[in-house]
């Protein structure tokens, strides 16, 4: 059997316990997490996958090999969680790896792929999310990386298809070996770069986590995304406290634009008027979830202000225009999109009509322009 491709026809969206809890997890965060999402308003406008990240294993496997939920912090095990989401018309996610432990040096798949999908299937799991830690490299002497994601990301993948539940795969392998050249044969979305901090750039570390950083690579992947598999530039901080607001929404909005996977990573249970606001914004998820499924195209960028366009299924275009850099800047986005003749932004609902535009230092500005 092969991977089903109509299962995740838009990016997903959800909440992910990582960006916000680490390894710090157990099932009343998750239950708590679940009847936040609901409560919010956030489940309703499409944030319906619960996915739980690494730390929820025992330090074991059990005597016949399988895997198996903390007890002390999972005493009710995954499958009732699954349940209590499903019953809440939430689904869930959970975490493994292709190595021999995950990246918190928790049991992982490898050697054990078919009896771990058979164990998330049993459980009613709905989507994983495969990590690249603690890889056996030497087990493939003279195969690339690249090739060794293949084989490993295809074992899973396989196992996954083969229990007849469909389950939405997550490559975690941090863009190593281009997964975005291949990874759309074997699951729905692939991280295209190193691990999101909750930071806008941080010039001595290079390209490592940082908002900019991330932005950088996973701009020019444009080609690669579509209905089915997707460009995952790594999950949300917006809420998180390292950025302002102003970069928040510039994080929202280029996720957005970019068709990247919505996964909250703030704690929904306490989110404030200014997160509900921006991860809130219909309009923008409208732009990502659009069923075009397009991710948008820097079609131009000078001096740290890029412009961005994503073509929409109704014959329209989305525009974002964004200001990297520290200072005050104005530029004409419409000489570079012709005939857009009014449009809307989709921050502040006002309706404009062309000419030049100003950016605060880190904005993002959204418009959607109707069909010629
Ligand atoms: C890796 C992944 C992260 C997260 C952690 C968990 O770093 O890239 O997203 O899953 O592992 O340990």
């Amino acid at each position: 059997m092969v991977m089903d491709s109509t299962l995740c026809p838009t990016p997903p969206m959800g909440f992910n316990t990582w960006n916000r809890f680490g390894m710090d997890i157990n099932e009343t965060l998750i239950s708590e997490t679940m009847d936040a999402l609901v409560a919010s308003g956030l489940a309703e406008l499409g944030y319906v996958y619960l996915n739980i990240d690494d730390g929820w294993m025992a330090p074991e496997r059990s005597a016949s090999g399988a895997l198996v939920p903390d007890p002390a912090r999972f005493p009710g095990g995954i499958r009732r969680l699954a349940d209590r989401a499903h019953g809440l018309g939430l689904k869930l996610g959970i975490y493994s790896d292709c190595g021999r432990k995950t990246c918190g040096g928790l049991p992982a798949s490898y050697g054990h792929e078919r009896q771990d999908a058979e164990t998330f299937a049993s459980w009613d799991i709905d989507y994983l999310k495969q990590d690249w830690c603690n890889v056996p490299f030497e087990d493939f002497p003279g195969q690339s990386e690249r090739q060794v994601a293949q084989i490993l990301y295809g074992r899973i993948s396989e196992a996954l298809a083969d229990t007849g539940r469909p389950i939405i795969l997550s490559l975690c392998n941090w863009g190593h070996g281009e997964p975005w050249e291949w990874a759309r044969e074997l699951g729905h979305l692939w991280r295209t770069t190193g691990d999101i901090v909750d930071a806008y750039h941080r010039p001595r570390s290079g390209w490592s986590g940082d908002l900019l950083g991330i932005f950088d690579v996973n701009v020019e992947l444009d080609a690669f995304a579509g209905p089915g598999g997707w460009n995952d530039p790594d999950m949300l901080e917006v809420g998180n406290g390292g950025m302002t607001d102003e970069e928040y929404r510039t994080h929202f909005a280029l996720w957005c634009l970019m068709a990247a996977p919505l996964l909250l990573g703030c704690d929904v249970r306490t989110l404030s008027a200014e997160t509900g606001a921006i991860v809130g914004n219909r309009d923008l998820i409208a732009l990502n979830q659009d069923p075009l499924g397009r991710q948008a195209q820097r079609v131009w960028h000078a001096a740290g202000v890029h412009l961005l366009v994503k073509p929409l299924a109704d014959g329209g275009r989305a525009v974002g225009l964004f200001n990297q850099t520290d200072a005050r800047t104005a530029a004409d986005p419409w000489a570079h999109v012709p005939g857009a003749g009014t449009v809307r932004d989709l921050w502040t609902g006002a309706t404009e009509s062309g000419g030049t535009v100003e950016l605060a230092p880190h904005q993002t500005r959204v418009w959607r322009v109707a069909p010629r």
